[in-house]
Protein backbone atom coordinates (compact mmCIF):
# COMPACT_ATOMS: atom_id res chain seq x y z
CA UNK A 1 0.00 0.00 0.00
CA UNK A 2 1.01 3.84 -0.98
CA UNK A 3 0.87 5.98 2.16
CA UNK A 4 1.54 9.86 0.49
CA UNK A 5 3.81 11.69 2.96
CA UNK A 6 1.73 14.04 4.92
CA UNK A 7 4.81 15.59 6.26
CA UNK A 8 5.25 19.50 7.42
CA UNK A 9 7.99 21.63 6.22
CA UNK A 10 9.01 24.34 8.96
CA UNK A 11 8.33 27.61 9.09
CA UNK A 12 12.24 28.09 9.14
CA UNK A 13 12.37 26.46 5.64
CA UNK A 14 9.39 28.57 4.22
CA UNK A 15 10.10 31.97 5.47
CA UNK A 16 11.61 34.34 2.42
CA UNK A 17 14.72 36.02 3.29
CA UNK A 18 13.70 39.90 4.43
CA UNK A 19 10.22 38.63 5.91
CA UNK A 20 8.34 41.77 7.88
CA UNK A 21 6.12 40.56 10.10
CA UNK A 22 3.39 43.23 10.92
CA UNK A 23 1.17 41.73 13.28
CA UNK A 24 2.07 40.57 16.52
CA UNK A 25 1.17 41.38 20.28
CA UNK A 26 5.01 41.37 21.81
CA UNK A 27 4.70 44.59 24.07
CA UNK A 28 4.46 42.79 27.41
CA UNK A 29 0.84 43.68 29.88
CA UNK A 30 -0.88 46.41 27.27
CA UNK A 31 -3.08 44.05 25.77
CA UNK A 32 -3.56 40.28 25.69
CA UNK A 33 0.08 39.57 24.37
CA UNK A 34 3.05 38.60 26.30
CA UNK A 35 3.00 39.47 29.91
CA UNK A 36 6.67 40.04 30.47
CA UNK A 37 9.77 41.43 28.75
CA UNK A 38 11.23 37.85 29.32
CA UNK A 39 8.28 36.42 27.44
CA UNK A 40 8.68 39.24 24.54
CA UNK A 41 12.60 38.54 24.45
CA UNK A 42 12.19 34.87 24.10
CA UNK A 43 9.56 34.68 21.28
CA UNK A 44 11.63 37.74 19.09
CA UNK A 45 15.13 35.66 19.76
CA UNK A 46 12.89 32.56 18.01
CA UNK A 47 11.89 34.94 15.66
CA UNK A 48 15.46 36.57 14.92
CA UNK A 49 16.38 32.49 14.43
CA UNK A 50 13.93 32.32 11.85
CA UNK A 51 15.53 34.56 9.88
CA UNK A 52 12.93 37.45 10.09
CA UNK A 53 14.23 40.85 9.51
CA UNK A 54 12.21 43.15 10.94
CA UNK A 55 9.12 43.24 13.42
CA UNK A 56 6.53 46.01 13.49
CA UNK A 57 4.60 44.77 16.38
CA UNK A 58 1.01 45.49 16.82
CA UNK A 59 -0.50 46.04 20.02
CA UNK A 60 -4.66 46.08 20.36
CA UNK A 61 -6.24 49.34 20.88
CA UNK A 62 -9.56 48.67 21.68
CA UNK A 63 -11.77 51.23 23.73
CA UNK A 64 -13.61 49.48 26.17
CA UNK A 65 -10.64 46.76 27.07
CA UNK A 66 -7.26 48.00 26.24
CA UNK A 67 -7.24 51.67 25.31
CA UNK A 68 -3.28 52.16 24.76
CA UNK A 69 -2.32 55.43 23.80
CA UNK A 70 0.12 56.38 21.19
CA UNK A 71 2.44 57.92 24.13
CA UNK A 72 2.01 54.07 26.22
CA UNK A 73 2.69 52.25 23.11
CA UNK A 74 6.23 53.96 22.53
CA UNK A 75 7.14 53.57 25.90
CA UNK A 76 6.52 49.73 25.98
CA UNK A 77 8.15 50.06 23.16
CA UNK A 78 11.66 52.07 24.15
CA UNK A 79 11.83 50.10 27.27
CA UNK A 80 11.62 47.08 25.66
CA UNK A 81 14.62 47.78 23.57
CA UNK A 82 16.57 49.16 26.33
CA UNK A 83 16.98 45.60 27.25
CA UNK A 84 17.23 43.43 23.96
CA UNK A 85 21.09 43.55 23.67
CA UNK A 86 21.83 42.26 26.82
CA UNK A 87 19.69 39.57 26.50
CA UNK A 88 21.92 38.74 22.88
CA UNK A 89 19.12 40.02 20.74
CA UNK A 90 20.63 42.27 18.49
CA UNK A 91 19.79 41.58 14.82
CA UNK A 92 15.99 41.82 14.65
CA UNK A 93 14.90 45.24 13.75
CA UNK A 94 11.41 46.47 16.33
CA UNK A 95 9.00 48.83 15.75
CA UNK A 96 5.76 49.27 17.43
CA UNK A 97 2.39 49.88 15.80
CA UNK A 98 -1.05 49.11 17.17
CA UNK A 99 -4.03 46.79 16.00
CA UNK A 100 -6.86 49.25 15.72
CA UNK A 101 -10.85 48.27 16.57
CA UNK A 102 -12.39 50.18 14.66
CA UNK A 103 -14.38 51.47 17.23
CA UNK A 104 -15.05 55.32 18.80
CA UNK A 105 -12.30 55.48 20.04
CA UNK A 106 -10.40 54.99 16.60
CA UNK A 107 -12.45 56.98 15.31
CA UNK A 108 -11.59 60.02 17.25
CA UNK A 109 -8.26 58.56 16.95
CA UNK A 110 -7.97 59.42 13.60
CA UNK A 111 -9.65 62.79 13.78
CA UNK A 112 -7.33 64.13 16.10
CA UNK A 113 -4.76 62.81 14.04
CA UNK A 114 -3.11 60.47 16.89
CA UNK A 115 -2.53 57.09 15.07
CA UNK A 116 0.99 54.99 15.16
CA UNK A 117 1.02 54.11 11.43
CA UNK A 118 2.12 50.33 10.96
CA UNK A 119 4.41 51.83 7.66
CA UNK A 120 4.28 55.13 5.47
CA UNK A 121 0.88 55.36 5.65
CA UNK A 122 -1.07 51.83 6.33
CA UNK A 123 -2.92 51.05 8.98
CA UNK A 124 -4.00 47.89 10.88
CA UNK A 125 -7.34 47.84 11.24
CA UNK A 126 -9.96 44.61 12.59
CA UNK A 127 -13.12 44.11 13.38
CA UNK A 128 -15.34 42.47 16.24
CA UNK A 129 -15.39 38.98 14.99
CA UNK A 130 -18.98 39.11 15.68
CA UNK A 131 -20.23 41.93 13.68
CA UNK A 132 -18.63 45.07 11.25
CA UNK A 133 -19.19 48.09 12.78
CA UNK A 134 -22.25 49.79 12.10
CA UNK A 135 -20.70 53.18 10.77
CA UNK A 136 -18.06 51.39 8.56
CA UNK A 137 -18.08 53.63 5.56
CA UNK A 138 -18.49 56.52 7.83
CA UNK A 139 -14.81 55.14 9.77
CA UNK A 140 -13.50 54.11 6.31
CA UNK A 141 -14.38 57.85 4.80
CA UNK A 142 -12.03 59.44 7.87
CA UNK A 143 -9.48 56.89 6.81
CA UNK A 144 -9.02 58.28 3.36
CA UNK A 145 -9.24 61.73 4.43
CA UNK A 146 -6.73 61.13 6.70
CA UNK A 147 -4.37 59.84 3.88
CA UNK A 148 -4.26 56.54 5.45
CA UNK A 149 -4.28 53.03 3.77
CA UNK A 150 -6.51 50.80 5.72
CA UNK A 151 -5.18 46.87 5.90
CA UNK A 152 -7.99 44.63 7.69
CA UNK A 153 -6.18 42.07 9.97
CA UNK A 154 -7.50 38.40 9.72
CA UNK A 155 -10.10 38.69 6.68
CA UNK A 156 -10.22 34.86 7.23
CA UNK A 157 -11.72 35.30 10.92
CA UNK A 158 -14.68 37.34 10.23
CA UNK A 159 -17.11 34.46 10.07
CA UNK A 160 -20.29 36.73 10.26
CA UNK A 161 -19.64 37.81 6.70
CA UNK A 162 -20.70 33.93 5.85
CA UNK A 163 -17.60 33.22 3.61
CA UNK A 164 -19.17 35.13 1.17
CA UNK A 165 -16.49 36.56 -1.08
CA UNK A 166 -19.00 39.16 -1.70
CA UNK A 167 -18.79 40.71 0.95
CA UNK A 168 -14.81 40.45 0.48
CA UNK A 169 -15.22 42.57 -2.81
CA UNK A 170 -16.96 45.03 -1.39
CA UNK A 171 -14.65 45.76 1.94
CA UNK A 172 -11.27 45.65 -1.54
CA UNK A 173 -13.25 47.70 -3.46
CA UNK A 174 -14.19 50.26 -0.62
CA UNK A 175 -10.18 50.65 -0.16
CA UNK A 176 -9.53 47.86 2.48
CA UNK A 177 -6.37 45.70 1.79
CA UNK A 178 -6.42 42.16 3.84
CA UNK A 179 -3.53 40.59 6.15
CA UNK A 180 -4.07 36.97 6.43
CA UNK A 181 -2.80 35.31 9.79
CA UNK A 182 -0.24 32.58 8.83
CA UNK A 183 -2.12 30.39 12.05
CA UNK A 184 -5.05 29.91 10.10
CA UNK A 185 -2.86 27.85 7.56
CA UNK A 186 -2.07 25.95 10.76
CA UNK A 187 -5.99 25.32 11.55
CA UNK A 188 -5.45 26.90 14.92
CA UNK A 189 -8.65 29.08 14.87
CA UNK A 190 -10.26 25.67 13.62
CA UNK A 191 -11.02 23.80 10.01
CA UNK A 192 -13.48 26.43 8.65
CA UNK A 193 -11.48 29.33 9.44
CA UNK A 194 -8.62 27.08 7.89
CA UNK A 195 -10.45 26.29 4.47
CA UNK A 196 -11.94 29.73 4.36
CA UNK A 197 -8.44 31.36 4.30
CA UNK A 198 -6.77 29.24 1.34
CA UNK A 199 -10.23 30.05 -0.58
CA UNK A 200 -9.26 33.87 -0.04
CA UNK A 201 -5.25 32.70 -0.75
CA UNK A 202 -6.40 30.88 -4.24
CA UNK A 203 -8.73 33.69 -5.06
CA UNK A 204 -5.84 36.33 -4.85
CA UNK A 205 -7.70 38.30 -2.38
CA UNK A 206 -4.32 38.22 0.21
CA UNK A 207 -1.88 41.38 0.19
CA UNK A 208 -0.04 40.62 3.34
CA UNK A 209 0.48 38.40 6.00
CA UNK A 210 1.42 38.42 9.35
CA UNK A 211 2.04 36.06 12.36
CA UNK A 212 -0.51 37.27 15.17
CA UNK A 213 1.71 36.09 18.00
CA UNK A 214 0.37 36.37 21.52
CA UNK A 215 2.10 33.61 23.15
CA UNK A 216 4.48 30.57 23.04
CA UNK A 217 1.80 28.25 22.35
CA UNK A 218 1.03 29.95 19.22
CA UNK A 219 4.95 30.56 17.89
CA UNK A 220 5.24 26.57 18.82
CA UNK A 221 2.05 26.00 16.11
CA UNK A 222 3.49 28.49 13.65
CA UNK A 223 7.33 27.17 13.87
CA UNK A 224 6.04 23.53 13.06
CA UNK A 225 5.39 25.34 9.38
CA UNK A 226 3.08 23.78 6.38
CA UNK A 227 2.12 21.36 4.65
CA UNK A 228 4.45 20.53 2.05
CA UNK A 229 1.49 21.14 -0.72
CA UNK A 230 1.46 24.50 0.85
CA UNK A 231 4.72 25.48 1.59
CA UNK A 232 5.53 26.86 -1.64
CA UNK A 233 2.32 29.22 -2.04
CA UNK A 234 2.87 30.38 1.56
CA UNK A 235 6.61 31.93 0.64
CA UNK A 236 5.11 33.39 -2.26
CA UNK A 237 2.49 35.10 -0.13
CA UNK A 238 4.80 35.84 2.50
CA UNK A 239 6.96 38.21 0.00
CA UNK A 240 4.31 40.47 -0.84
CA UNK A 241 5.29 42.06 3.13
CA UNK A 242 8.92 43.11 1.51
CA UNK A 243 7.37 46.64 0.67
CA UNK A 244 7.33 47.07 5.01
CA UNK A 245 11.36 46.61 4.81
FE1 LIG B 1 -3.90 40.65 16.62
Amino acid sequence: MLFLSKKEVPLKEIIPDGYVDIHSHLLPGIDDGVKTIYQSAYILEQFENLGIKKIITTPHVIQQVWPNSSKIITEKLEKLKRVLPSLGISKIELQASAEYMMDDLFYQRIKDNDILPLHKNYLLVEMSTFSAPINLNEILFEIKLAGYIPILAHPERYTFYQNDLKKYDELKESGFLFQLNLLSFSGYYGDQIKAFAKKLVDHDYIDFTGSDVHNYHQLGILQKGFSSKMAEKITTLMNKNKVFA
